[in-house]
């Protein structure tokens, strides 16, 4: 495993958790999920039949499994690898997809700042919502370094102002307030410290307190989406509430602790979100500081669904 920074780790281990839930990828905005198939397909069909793929940050693997569907129709031979320095979990759209898991070489725990491939053994680099997470110049130079001359890499980006950002941001508004002070986060933690204490009365007051703080809530946020995390929590609190008389007070105390966990790794993932979307100005930057490494041609345009731009795609090619 690369050494890493707390901060890289903190960033790492919260999208091990998103990863090891079982989610597939991370292409939604407000409580709809869109699909990138299109410009993949594109870019696939253009390669050679034995190229070498390598998907950055990727996840579940969302992208190198497109890649490896694509293969398996069209009689492609693409050696495909994915790389993440989270500790991921990918299993396939489907559980009956082991054989098309297998055919990619996923390598996690790995920074993409430090990639394990020789120099100059890359056809085609992919990112989907990944590359933009990694300390920018390191990633570059790394990306460039392992690309064959007259190789590609296409990066699919997220959007400063985009509709994934602002739905992040949103989203990140509403899980913050949460954890504020007095708020329902802390209304937990009140019940599961009272619970050990074994107190009816301080329990049944607090249990009120929460009540109180999930009604609310739920008020406020009545028409966000239902997989908010939000709203999640407000859901998981009833049936904690619900569960009080059957349930041990140290199993409560547990399921709250997880969703303590669960809300700070959420907040931790919007915020490296917000922080990795690109401006105009900076993808300009970045196509400035791919061509000074050794791209002939760095571009990018607006990636739109449904006339909303929910990120920059971004194309390079060594040569
Ligand atoms: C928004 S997710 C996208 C994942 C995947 N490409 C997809 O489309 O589902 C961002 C991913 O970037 C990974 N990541 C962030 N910084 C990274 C780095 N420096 N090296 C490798 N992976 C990184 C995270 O672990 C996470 O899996």
């Amino acid at each position: 495993m690369n050494q890493r920074t707390s901060e890289a780790s903190d960033s790492a281990a919260s999208w091990t958790r998103y990863w090891q839930s079982g989610f597939q990828d991370t292409c939604f905005f407000a409580d709809r999920a869109f699909a990138v198939d299109q410009l993949w397909q594109d870019l696939f069909s253009e390669l050679d039949s034995s190229a070498r793929i390598v998907d950055l940050a990727t996840g579940n693997g969302a992208v190198a499994l497109k890649a490896a569907i694509f293969a398996r129709d069209h009689n492609r031979a693409f050696a495909i690898s994915g790389v993440d320095y989270a500790t991921i979990a990918p299993a396939g759209p489907t559980s009956t997809d082991a054989e098309l898991v297998a055919s990619v070489e996923f390598v996690g725990d790995t920074d993409i700042a430090n990639l394990p491939f020789h120099s100059s053994s890359v056809d085609c680099l992919t990112s989907q919502y990944g590359f933009e997470y990694a300390r920018g110049d390191l990633a570059l130079a790394e990306a460039v370094r392992v690309l064959v001359t007259d190789g590609r890499a296409l990066f699919l980006m997220h959007a400063e102002g985009g509709a994934v950002h602002e739905a992040s941001a949103a989203r990140l508004r509403r899980a913050q307030s949460l954890l504020q002070k007095g708020h329902l986060m802390m209304q937990l933690d009140d019940l599961a410290k009272v619970l050990k204490s074994g107190s009816k009365s301080r329990v049944y007051k607090t249990q009120q307190r929460v009540e109180a703080k999930v009604a609310a809530a739920q008020r406020k946020h009545a028409e966000i989406p239902k997989d908010d995390l939000v709203w999640q929590i407000s859901q998981e609190s009833r049936e904690i509430l619900a569960a009080i008389p059957q349930v041990a007070g140290a199993d409560i105390a547990a399921r709250i602790a997880h969703i303590r966990a669960e809300v700070t790794a959420y907040v931790h993932r919007l915020h490296a979100m917000l922080k990795a979307s690109r401006s105009a100005r900076a993808m300009d930057e970045l196509c400035d500081k791919a061509q000074s490494l050794g791209c002939g041609t760095a571009t990018y345009t607006p990636f739109m669904v449904d006339e909303q731009q929910v990120g920059w795609s971004f194309s390079a090619r060594k040569t």
